[in-house]
């Protein structure tokens, strides 16, 4: 299985376009080479059926980028097969519209954001005029092309801002585990942990690499950046560090390799010289950036 990953900021990116915090302030400062696009995932199983997690708004350079992705030699085409959201957000969904062109994708969804993806975002309705993707909600195990089997796994009711008056049971926000039915090699991606929900750590065992939310270094960091009275667990994402924290958690999983995506632009872990990163390396946990490939 190979994992390319495609975006590694939370929504507004790194630098945020009206943002001058210390870190977007030196990542500006530092240029195109230092900045992060909108988290995404790409997994491929075989050379001609990739699959997306989730679609940033930062899709087209994304795919631009991604040696593999490109269109075959002389053909209008794709190797992408479909994409999977985690959840609803406008971070994980407008991407879509960057594939209106012509790809014909299964697009799959948990029930509650599909169906507010045809109610309050529309976009399923309005891609209907742009082709022909097939969408399905996802309520069981999926087989897809090349021998990739994906489960999702309920992480929390966490819902987008555009959807919070819409009614419609949970989960909304979900994990995926994706296993190479071939080899047997496992990953589980989950950019949006409001919760660490009971079984998930049985849901990540086993697993050769786990790439999860590492939206905040702290629960206190957007007040001290940017004076925010939220919380990170307010916004819906656990933080790193801390008595409750993510990296506490994936002590339970030494021999794994751990990665965090999804950093938000005030995440210290953005700045390549914070000492944070020595707290990390120390636990045997790396931060996920732009353009990784993992081949597991
Ligand atoms: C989130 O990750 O909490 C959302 O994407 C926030 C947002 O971009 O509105
Ligand atoms: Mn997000
Ligand atoms: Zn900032």
């Amino acid at each position: 299985m190979r994992l390319r990953v495609l975006g590694t900021a939370a929504g507004g990116g790194l630098p945020q376009w009206n943002c001058a915090c210390p870190t977007c302030a030196k990542a500006r400062a530092a240029g195109p080479g230092a900045w992060r696009t909108q988290e995404c995932l790409a997994v491929g199983v075989s050379d001609d059926a990739w699959y997306l997690v989730n679609a940033s708004p930062d899709l087209r350079v994304q795919l631009l980028a991604a040696p593999g992705l490109t269109p075959p030699d002389g053909t209008r085409s794709t190797p992408l097969r479909g994409v999977l959201l985690t959840d609803g957000e406008l971070d994980h969904t407008t991407g879509l519209l960057a594939l209106r062109e012509g790809a014909e994708l299964d697009v799959h969804a948990p029930p509650p954001v599909w169906r507010s993806l045809g109610d309050v975002l529309p976009l399923r309705g309005l891609l209907a005029c742009y082709g022909a993707s097939r969408w399905h909600p996802l309520d069981r195990p999926l087989r897809l092309d090349g021998g990739l089997t994906v489960d999702a796994f309920p992480v929390s009711d966490k819902r987008p801002r555009y959807a919070a008056h819409f009614d419609a049971p949970g989960p909304w926000t979900v994990a995926y585990r994706l296993t190479d039915t071939r080899t047997g090699a496992r990953a589980v991606y989950a950019p949006s942990l409001a919760d660490w929900p009971d079984g998930f750590d049985a849901f990540l065992a086993g697993a050769d690499c786990l790439l999860l939310d590492g939206t905040f270094w702290s629960d206190e960091e957007l007040r001290h950046v940017t004076g925010e009275r939220r919380t990170a667990r307010a916004f819906g994402h656990l933080p790193i560090a801390g008595p409750d924290g993510t990296l506490r958690r994936l002590r339970s999983h030494p021999g794994t390799r751990r990665l965090y995506t999804h950093l938000n632009n005030t995440n210290p872990l953005t700045d390549p010289d914070s000492d944070r990163h020595k707290e990390l390396a120390a636990e045997g946990v790396e931060v996920a950036g732009d353009g990784m490939e993992l081949q597991l």
